[in-house]
């Protein structure tokens, strides 16, 4: 869709994963064969986002130039915000308001690693329609997220963040999709007791006012966490084993820029040559040649 804009938020301190995050942001460590935040990348990608900001801790912009540069490698383009300090994840609507302007956005946590057959078409959704559109999956522990409780007929009644008695097993994923008056939304909610702009906030808001889609993730998806070291090795283990079973990689930007024809065959070729005798640089030459 023309105009619409996408932000990761990619800042954060991974306390939970000390000593790991110790030297390293969390979202660049490994989830099995690339950098976590390949994931969310892709999943916007895969949205139809190619304007895409990158939040991250001051110290990290480096690192994360890197990696992704400006994007045009892919055929997107990406720029980078500070987030001075982890200020809750409803910040990035400060942070990102001039590049939002008055278009339509997404936001993703650079934690989290979504899978499924039609996520395209579901994150593509959630892009074009109105007012604002969150996923929800059922989870066996809920209270460590945002829950939305529902009605018999399936509407959404309340979002809270972090409930000590969940009204539900539905956990509200790190993917967000909202009009631009989320940024005079971000600037009216207040800090939570911990001191955050919380998400769950804006989503109140928008469910208060009856502008707000919680659109269920069914059970045949996969919504991952990487926050601790299990989750984390949970995460890796499930994508080698996919990736493994089909001979096709989970959250490529290289190859989805090449599928969705954001680059031609000779930009996905020049891609390919540099890193040509690694694992990942030979399945890219794999799909090349079978076209
Ligand atoms: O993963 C989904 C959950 O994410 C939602 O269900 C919750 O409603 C939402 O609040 C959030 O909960 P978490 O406790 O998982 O958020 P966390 O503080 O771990 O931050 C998630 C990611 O966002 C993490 O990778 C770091 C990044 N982040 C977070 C904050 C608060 C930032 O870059 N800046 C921030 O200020």
């Amino acid at each position: 869709m023309a105009g619409m804009k996408g932000i990761i938020l990619s800042g954060g301190s991974g306390t939970r994963l000390y000593p790991m995050t110790r030297a390293a942001n969390k979202q660049l460590l490994p989830v099995y064969n690339k950098p976590m935040v390949y994931y969310p990348l892709t999943t916007l990608m895969l949205a139809g986002c190619r304007d895409i900001l990158l939040i991250v801790n001051p110290g990290d912009a480096e690192a994360y130039r890197r990696l992704f540069g400006d994007g045009r490698q892919w055929g997107i383009e990406i720029g980078y915000e500070p987030q001075p300090k982890p200020g809750g994840i409803a910040e990035a609507f400060l942070i990102g308001r001039r590049f939002i302007g008055d278009s339509r956005v997404g936001l993703i946590l650079g934690d989290n690693l979504f899978y499924g057959d039609s996520l395209p078409a579901v994150a593509e959704r959630g892009a074009q329609g109105n007012g604002a559109v969150v996923y929800a999956y059922w989870v066996a522990d809920p209270s460590a997220y945002g829950v939305v409780e529902f009605d018999a007929e399936g509407r959404a009644l309340s979002i809270v963040e972090k409930p000590k008695q969940p009204k539900s097993n539905w956990a509200v994923t790190g993917l967000y999709f909202y009009d631009s008056d989320v940024c005079d939304v971000a600037g009216q909610i207040p800090r939570s007791a911990r001191g955050e702009l919380e998400i769950s906030d804006i989503n109140a808001h928008y469910l208060k006012e009856g502008r707000l889609t919680v659109e269920k993730l069914g059970r045949g998806y996969a919504w991952l966490d990487t926050g601790t070291p299990s989750s984390l090795l949970r995460a890796a283990q499930f994508v080698e084993t996919v990736e493994d079973r089909q001979g096709l990689q989970i959250g490529s930007p290289e190859e989805i820029a090449w599928r969705k024809g954001y680059i031609d065959d000779n930009a996905f070729e020049r891609l390919i040559q540099p890193i040509r005798e690694s694992e990942y640089g030979k399945y890219l030459q794999r799909l090349l040649a079978r076209g």
